[in-house]
């Protein structure tokens, strides 16, 4: 599987502006049971540094832009999410780290399941370790 996998969602424009939907199963590939949102970052202070052992994400950048670097372990990359009209899937085992926050980004992330400290792993080493 790639690192790197952005869904590009379909726009309904007008002269009024633009609506964006998300639906479970549908352009999300998971069933949604949560969804949260991060806003109010500072550009210099980082954030994730975390990988899931089963959740499925998708974050979008609402507003604003950030970088995220994906990491399965063997390879890293980084991606720019600057649209409210594409999302990027995080999938299981893979770290994730997010920086260079934009003034007034606001990340939004929709998951395939309910907040579980015991699904975070939370030190590289063992994110390394667990992947092998
Ligand atoms: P965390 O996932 O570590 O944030 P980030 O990856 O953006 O750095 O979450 C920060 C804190 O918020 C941590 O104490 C766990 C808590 N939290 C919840 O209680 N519920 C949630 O759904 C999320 C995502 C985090």
């Amino acid at each position: 599987m790639n690192l790197i996998n952005l869904i590009e969602f379909d726009v309904i424009g007008d002269e009024r502006g633009n609506l964006v939907v998300l639906e479970g199963n549908k352009n999300i590939p998971f069933d949604i049971k949560r969804i949260y949102y991060l806003y109010g970052m500072k550009n210099d202070l980082p954030r994730g540094f975390h990988a899931h052992k089963k959740l499925l994400q998708v974050a979008v950048c609402i507003s604003g832009s950030c970088k995220i670097l994906m990491d399965n372990g063997v390879n890293k990359e980084v991606v720019k999410l600057n649209s409210p009209k594409c999302g990027l899937l995080i999938d299981k085992m893979q770290w994730h780290e997010m920086f260079d926050f934009s003034d007034g980004c606001i990340l939004m992330v929709m998951a395939s399941d309910y907040y579980d400290e015991s699904d975070y792993i939370r030190d590289y080493k063992a994110f390394l370790g667990d992947i092998k």
